[in-house]
Parts: structure tokens; sequence; C-alpha cells
């Protein structure tokens, strides 16, 4: 029944704003053997195939340029993309679990084979190199590295991680690690999963054996990825796992994941990894009210702080925000809160990462509004460039001048292999082109926005949405796993050679 209906739908229905969506899009390629051989393509596909005259040189004139040393990444996470669910000592994820449970996921989709990255990541690496990539954010499964959540650690689990940062560096790619991207081991889920406040410790022990393990090389670190999707998403709509519809443990499970950020990052201290820097990645949206009623006004506060407030707050000030507090009133998160712990939870970051991918519009409820923009094809994304301008500079007003990284942002739309073997999906050039370039003016303006990650280098498993939408730089064929570079990617390696975006691309 879920997948029915979209997003926006649930997020009409629960009165706030979700994560990812479940639509009733059908499937545009299914999933196949592992034993397929990758046929990556060939340099040449990602070269001008011609040298440039003069005159190409000049029509191609730089119209934004970026600072010397910005990166240029792509992202992805682990049960997205790596597949090989039960290769080499890998223990269950709450979404094994999730997407193994009928009409969970659509159409029945599960992460088993996914992009087979495990298998292929020599491969995938060789494509980002020849694109010009020089930074990868990938997420480290916990499963893989403690299959019971707690307790013994899977040297295999080490040791894959191990060989796929060196095979990142050999590559010049410098790696970004997210220790949690949603696959919480099942096991601890079954003792209450971030319900249950021992799971913040059970985090910050695994993150200490990661640091240990990798933090010779692995230099950019990450905590959590969005607690706001978990909280959202996986504990009120209940369309991702652990798939439960209760906002008293939906906000439990908010305050100890935001603990186990806090002690993963003394964690970090601890293990005093030379020149590693760390934060979170946080999904902030812009909201704004419909109209100019005072109604609509209150709403859009109230819904700022169920966005952005209610997570940045207590990492960055070290409060929650009182408005938030009345707002929630007595479900689940003032009972969950003992004492010291937001002094735990406010550890200095070196590091912010922005999730940035739309604005909300609110109504008085507050409701979510439909957005005066045009959609992708994803029906909880309005595509507003400026909205991430409007965050970038805001956080650096309410948070402070942190380093920050745009961890995440793309979107997806119906991309298909054309005759020529090709996809040519211009709308992403252009909504690329568009957030780049608000990205560099609000670096203009005084933004510290050290890096910059498309979500995402391939297509993946979209969550509760399968493998309908195709979120990739990179077109994945879920028949034979053959990997096609897409028009934006050739588009980005020329942005990543020229630091610099040169006219914008004509709208479609
Ligand atoms: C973000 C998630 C990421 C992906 C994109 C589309 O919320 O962090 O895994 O699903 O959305």
């Amino acid at each position: 029944m879920f997948q029915l209906l979209t997003r926006r739908d649930f997020v009409r229905m629960a009165g706030l704003t979700a994560g990812v969506a479940a639509t009733s899009q059908l499937l545009l390629a299914c999933m196949a053997t592992t034993t397929d051989v990758l046929s990556t393509a060939a340099p040449t596909d990602v070269q001008p195939t011609s040298p440039p005259t003069k005159a190409a040189d000049q029509q191609r004139a730089l119209q934004v340029v970026f600072p010397k040393g910005f990166l240029w990444g792509v992202a992805t996470s682990a049960y997205q993309i790596e597949g090989a669910a039960n290769v080499d000592g890998r223990g269950e994820s709450v979404w094994d679990r999730f997407s193994h449970t009928p009409g969970r996921v659509l159409n029945g989709d599960t992460g088993d084979v996914a992009d087979d990255h495990y298998h292929r990541f020599e491969q995938d690496f060789d494509l980002m190199q020849q694109l010009g990539v020089q930074t990868y954010r990938f997420s480290i499964a916990w499963p893989r590295i403690v299959p019971t959540g707690a307790g013994a650690v899977n040297q295999q689990g080490i040791d894959f991680y191990k060989r796929l940062v060196e095979a990142m560096l050999k590559r010049d790619i410098q790696p970004m690690a997210t220790l949690f991207h949603w696959d919480l081991p099942q096991a601890l889920q079954d003792l209450g999963g971030w319900e249950s406040r021992d799971t913040a410790q059970r985090f910050a022990e695994y993150a200490d054996t990661v640091y240990r393990a990798l933090g010779d090389q692995v230099k950019l670190w990450l905590t959590l990825n969005e607690p706001k999707t978990v909280v959202d998403v996986g504990y009120i709509l209940g369309i991702h796992a652990p798939g439960v519809q209760d906002r008293t443990r939906a906000y439990t499970a908010l305050h100890h994941m935001l603990l186990g950020h806090g002690l993963a990052v003394q964690a970090f201290r601890a293990a005093n990894i030379s020149d590693g820097k760390i934060g979170a990645a946080m999904n902030v949206s812009p909201v704004y009210p419909i109209d100019d009623t005072p109604a609509a006004q209150a709403a859009a506060v109230i819904q700022d702080g169920l966005e952005n407030r209610l997570y940045l707050d207590p990492m960055i000030h070290g409060y929650y925000p009182a408005d938030m507090l009345e707002h929630i009133g007595d479900l689940g998160l003032k009972a969950a809160i003992q004492p010291g712990d937001l002094a735990t939870i406010n550890q200095p970051l070196d590091i912010l990462g922005i999730n940035y991918y739309n604005p909300i519009y609110v109504a008085p409820g507050p409701q979510i509004a439909q957005a005066p923009h045009e959609y992708s094809a994803a029906s909880w994304q309005p595509m507003y460039a400026q909205g991430m301008y409007d965050m970038l500079t805001r956080i650096k007003r309410d948070y402070g001048d942190l380093p920050l990284y745009i961890t995440e942002n793309g979107a997806p739309f119906d991309d298909e292999l054309n005759a020529d073997h090709q996809v040519d999906d211009q709308r992403r050039v252009r909504f690329l082109y568009d957030h780049f370039a608000a990205a560099q003016r609000a670096i203009s303006d005084g933004v510290n926005l050290q890096g910059y990650y498309v979500w995402s280098f391939m297509d993946n498993f979209e969550w509760a949405e399968g493998y309908n939408q195709r979120w990739g730089i990179i077109y994945v064929d879920y028949a034979t796993l053959e990997r096609v570079p897409k028009q934006s990617a050739l588009w980005y390696s020329e942005v990543i050679k020229n630091n610099g975006l040169g006219d914008p691309p004509a709208k479609r």
C-alpha cells in the first residue's frame, strides 16, 4: 500500500516533512545475476573526441570559477551499492530485514546485489578516476565490521574497507567516510535500536574500531547521515527501516542518535587521528511560508524547527530549541534526555556536511504545500537552487563559520539508454549547473564551502523506491550491471577539469 502514495501524500497525512519517497512509478530496470562481466566505458568515452580549438576554448570561457583547492566529489552509501549481502561475515542490517519484508520496497527490490560494488570497486574507481573525481564519499556498513552490533569485530569487513580505501588512494581519490548511513545491525534493532540508549554507546565503540583501522588513510569523517530522515521516514511515516509509525519512539531515537554522534566524536578525539576531521551529514531545507499571512509564517517557523533546528541546534549550540520542546511535548524527547547529554552531543566539529535537495513550502498546520517550482522524478523534490544558497548563508549566520561541504546534491530523472548506448540527461546537467552556481555565489558571499559531492556516483538502490529512481551520473544497466556514463558525468568531468562552469546549458 505504501508504494501507491507519494512522499507528499505521506507528508500531508503526517503533517510534517519526510525523507525519501515511495511513488507509483513502474520499475525501469530489473536486477540480474552477479556473474555478468563489467563492461565499463572505455576511457575515450569520457574524454573530448578531438583536441579543443582556440574558438572552442573561447566559447568555453568560464562564467563561474571556484576557489583553488575546491574538492569535487561523488557520493554513495554502502547498502545502496555494495550488494554482497551475505559475503565475508557481514551481519544482517535493518535494511536487509526491511527490504525482504513483502510490501516494504517497490517491486520487492532488495540490496542483496545492488551495483555489486563489493566485487567491482576497482573498475568503479577506474571510472571515477577517468572522470577526474577528486574525492569520494562512501559509507561503512556497520554490520560488516560488527555483525551482531556489539562485541566481536569481523576482520574480513575491516579488510574490505582497507582494500577499498587503498584503491581510492592509489588513484588520488580522497576518501570521506560516513559511519552510519542507516544500515543498523539488525541484532541491535532487536534490542531496541536507536530507541535504546545503549545503541549510542555501541555506535561509539564501532566508530572507534573503524578509526583505528582506517584513520591512517581516511582524513575526512562523518558520524551520522541524515538523522532527520531516520526520524521522519523510518519512525514516523514508517516507509523506511525500521518501519515504525510512532512519534514517541521517533523522538526517543532522535535523541539517542545525536548522543551517538557526540560519543563518536569524543572517540575520534581520543583516537588522535593526525589531520583527521570529523562532522556529520545533515539534510537541511529552507522553509518558506506559502503566503505572507501570519498563520503561514508561524507554520513555517515550526516546520523550520522540524527540518533544521531540531538537529543542528543540539549538535552545534548544545540545546534543543524551546519551540521544538514545546511542539514535541511529551512525545519521547524530554524523557530521553539525561543530565550531561547535551554537552556530549555538542562536540566541537571540524567540518559540517550539508545534504541539500529541496526547499519546503508550508501552509498553516503546518502542512506541506505544493512548491512553485518544477519537480524532479522524486515527488518530494521541487528543484530550487537558490534554496541551497539560502541555507548555506543561513548556516553561516546561525551556526558559525564551520568549513562546509555539500555532502549530497542531485536529482533523479527518467533516464534511458538511447540507441547509441548513451544517456542524454540534460535536465540533470541543468540541475547541477544551477546548484553549482548557487554554491559559488555563497562562496563569493563569504561561506566557507570547501567541496561538493554529487549524489550519486551511479544509479543504485534508492531505499523504498528500490531501483526505480535513477540518481546517478553513471547509468547502471541492472540486467548486466554495466556502467554507462551519462552526459552529466561527461559534463561534470569538464567542470572538475576547469574548476568552474562555462555557459549555462540550455533549459529543457
Ligand atoms: C538522501 C540519502 C541518500 C539518497 C538520497 C537521494 O536522503 O542520504 O542515501 O537516498 O537522499
